[in-house]
């Protein structure tokens, strides 16, 4: 089947959306959460896929006779509704194994209320302004599924004005940090803690959800998740998605902290800190832009 052309953004409850997140939604806000569900919930592009396969390797990785699958499969993306893909929430609905990883990118009071009722676990990853900038930019380059992007600098603009896929940045990161300091079951994970020390962070992830891998175990899984090992893994990287084209750029690109002094200029830089500086002004939370 062939994907229709780009899709529009438009104004969804207060945020930027297209249809492919909205088309389901009375299911999606019907879903019905189970208490060992574990929900991944990002911002587009601020590690997503990272966090979902560390998940998939401590919980399946050895035993799971289907392991062989692509990990956009094995954690199904709640609010999806797409022309090529089963619905989301039709997968999660059938799904028997256990725990259900579930992925969302829904910001904090879009989420269905059932996951706040069965008290599940949530795991949010949150990248600097500039990285996940950059990333969204190649990423909407290369996925038919997402709204044009037009150059750099016009992207860059809407970004800033939260005219996003998933809306505004800001508005998704402080949204899910406020209820963490009200909500302890949801843990805050910063990609750049993630590239620091990947170790240290899988054992923060172990001990929020109650798990006590081996040290060998454990050394399995962050020799799993290296970037290049993911990179290499047709299972982790996407390879397989017909609606990415990696000859414009590959899903698993660069990798890194502070790629975005690749792409912005001083003068971008400069403005765009300037912007943040202002929409940050009354949370506690920081970001690194650098390691
Ligand atoms: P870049 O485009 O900067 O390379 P998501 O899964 O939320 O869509 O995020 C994708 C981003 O996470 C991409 O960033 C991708 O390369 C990065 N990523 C995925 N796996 C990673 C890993 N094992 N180590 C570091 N970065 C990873």
């Amino acid at each position: 089947m062939e994907l229709p052309p780009r899709p529009k953004l438009f104004d969804f409850h207060g945020v930027s959306m297209t249809n492919y997140f909205t088309d389901n939604w009375d299911n999606v806000q019907n879903f019905q959460a189970r208490p060992d569900d574990i929900l991944i919930a990002t911002y587009p592009k601020a590690g997503t896929t990272w966090v979902s396969y560390i998940l998939d390797l401590l919980y399946f990785g050895q035993t799971d006779p289907e392991h062989q699958r692509p990990i956009f499969e094995k954690v199904p993306f709640l609010e999806l509704l797409i022309p090529l893909y089963p619905p989301g929430v039709e997968v999660l609905d059938n799904l028997t194994t256990s725990p259900r990883l579930i992925k969302t990118h829904l910001p904090v009071q879009l989420l269905p209320k059932s996951f706040w009722e069965q008290n599940c676990r949530i795991v949010y990853v949150a990248r600097n302004a500039k990285d996940n900038a950059v990333s969204y930019f190649h990423f909407d380059r290369m996925n038919q599924a997402e709204p044009e992007p037009g150059d750099w600098n016009n992207y860059l603009q809407r970004f800033m004005d939260g005219k996003m896929v998933f809306g505004s940045w800001f508005n998704h990161v402080t949204g899910w940090w406020e209820k963490k300091q009200t909500h302890s079951k949801i843990l805050y994970l910063f990609y750049e803690d993630m590239v620091e020390d990947t170790g240290r962070e899988l054992d923060r992830l172990c001990s929020f959800l109650g798990l006590s891998p081996s040290a060998e175990e454990k050394e399995r899984v962050r020799g799993g998740v290296q970037f290049d090992t993911m990179k290499k893994n047709s299972m982790a990287n996407y390879s397989t998605d017909p609606v990415m084209d990696f000859t414009i750029s590959p899903f698993m690109r660069k990798g890194k902290v502070g790629d975005w002094k690749n792409h912005f200029t001083v003068a971008q830089s400069e403005q765009f800190d300037e912007d943040c500086k202002k929409k940050m002004e009354n949370t506690q939370l920081r970001f690194r832009t650098t390691i």
